[in-house]
């Protein structure tokens, strides 16, 4: 059922902004009474994630579901018979979010739509007066981003990012042995995702109508008009710049957020990158071969990616892996092992210089399981709902993680080493990297003036 009409153009600048202006100052979920116990919620883009975390979301006993916006009808429709089956009700359902965010019995969103449509809703949702729990990446770019956090900001919202795995506690351990100095001098770090689809991937399928339970023009939004294509829609429009930001952003944002996060560090200082699309046949326009080189202070970061062959690194096809002087941490969802070193007097050395003694390396071999972070993750955001506290993974943190997928992303583009100003998220000296920071969305998909 569709709700109102709002265009999106009047949206933030008009009745409702001036609503929202005084919700700031108080918590939505603390408005409307009863609603100090339930906690109402809504989701944008119920399309694969959307429905994974509403394995998490539909469970808990105080969450009440009351809305789904989905452009596409039968991922609406599916969503909400499975929310009437869990929770006995049936929510709203509609095609544009707009009426949604209108509600009084809302006091957030979930944002799973693509990653082009992240910043736009979740901007729109906090100057609603709603709480956003946005899927990672953060935006389509980095300006994307930016004008995220200053919504957040503006308007004190909850604006938490689904980059789970900060809230499991084996990841948490594994930061805190890397920060503690145990692996001694952490120099070089790598990330990596290897898989073989070589040479089919997507496939090839020609240009067509897009489905009538369909609105493509909105499902394209802010990004260019283009023919309706299968490659480039649910799912598959990870492998395409218009919509996204390929393996690197998909993938590599959870891992390089662990690195950031560890390192205690806003980004790196310089990036270079290089790579193509060599093994896969398909449509894509985002590279299956990848190499991204980030430097930080006294530490060099490799994400390294490759869609052609699937030998596994260290046993596994994707992970983190921590090199200190005295030892290594490799990590990723299923646990982390510590893995001592131990030093070795080369023979060029053993014959220029004699023999010395070996420096002995007191570190242990530690492994833990590895605990699925979502539940948590999920809890927070609702416990930060009520608290107003910043969640484990505010917009900011989450920005600039996917920051280092943007700038390996224009790095590649570019074919140079880019010099990376961490403090004003720009590019020293570099205007023509410094224009991909952001683009220009198609008219009518404008973010709203935030000044
Ligand atoms: N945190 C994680 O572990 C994790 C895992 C998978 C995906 N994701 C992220 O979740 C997002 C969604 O990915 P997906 O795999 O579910 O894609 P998907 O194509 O399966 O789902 C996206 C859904 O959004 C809908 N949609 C598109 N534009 C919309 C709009 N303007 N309004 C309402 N609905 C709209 C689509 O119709 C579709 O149902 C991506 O950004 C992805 O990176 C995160």
């Amino acid at each position: 059922m569709e709700g109102p009409k709002v265009t999106r153009r009047s949206f933030g600048e008009g009745a409702l902004a001036a609503s929202a202006a005084t919700a700031f100052a108080m918590p939505a979920i603390a408005r409307g009474g009863s609603a100090a116990e339930r906690v109402r919620l809504g989701i944008i883009g119920a399309g694969s994630r959307g429905n994974q975390l509403l394995d998490t979301f539909l469970p808990i006993e105080e969450v009440d579901l009351v809305a789904v916006a989905d452009v596409d009808d039968h991922h609406a429709g599916k969503t909400a018979e499975r929310v009437q089956k869990t929770k006995g009700h049936m929510p709203w359902t509609g095609r544009d979010y707009l009426p949604m965010l209108e509600r009084k019995d809302l006091d957030g969103v979930i944002i799973a739509t693509p990653d082009h449509w992240h910043a736009l809703p979740a901007i729109q949702a906090v100057l609603a007066g709603k709480d956003v729990y946005v899927e990672k990446p953060v935006g389509h770019n980095v300006a994307e981003g930016q004008a995220m956090i200053k919504a957040a900001r503006k308007t004190q919202r909850i604006m938490a990012v689904g980059t789970q795995q900060r809230s499991s506690s084996h990841f948490q351990k594994a930061v805190e042995i890397v920060r503690s100095g145990k692996l001694g001098k952490v120099f070089w770090i790598q990330t990596w995702n290897y898989e073989n689809i070589s040479p089919v991937g997507m496939g090839t399928y020609p240009d067509g109508e897009a489905p009538s339970h369909v609105d493509y023009d909105r499902w394209l939004g802010p990004a260019p008009s283009k023919a309706f294509n299968p490659n480039r829609f649910h799912l598959l429009f990870r492998w395409f710049f218009d919509y996204a930001g390929g393996m690197m952003s998909d993938w590599g944002v959870h891992l390089n957020d662990i690195v950031l996060w560890a390192l205690d560090a806003k980004g790196p200082n310089s990036i270079y990158a290089a790579g193509g699309i060599r093994t896969t046949d398909d449509n894509r326009d985002t590279p299956d071969t990848l190499q991204v080189i980030y430097e930080f202070p006294g530490c060099t970061l490799t994400y390294s990616m490759r869609k052609g062959n699937g030998l596994k690194f260290n046993g596994h096809d994707y992970r983190i892996l921590f090199c200190g002087t005295d030892g290594s941490l490799m990590l990723d969802r299923s646990g982390f092992e510590v893995i001592p070193d131990h030093v070795v007097l080369p023979y060029g050395i053993k014959l220029v210089h004699g023999k010395r003694d070996l420096r002995k390396i007191e570190l242990k071999p530690e492994s833990e399981k590895g605990v699925d972070g979502q539940p948590a993750h999920v809890a927070n955001f609702l416990e930060c709902m009520k608290t107003r506290a910043r969640p484990t993974c505010d917009i900011e943190i989450a920005h600039r993680s996917t920051n280092t997928c943007h700038l390996g992303n224009i790095a590649y583009k570019l074919g140079r080493k880019l010099e990376w100003d961490v403090a004003t998220e720009t590019f020293k000296n570099d205007s023509e990297a410094n224009a991909l920071l952001s683009r220009e969305p198609r008219k009518g998909f404008e973010l709203p003036n935030l000044a």
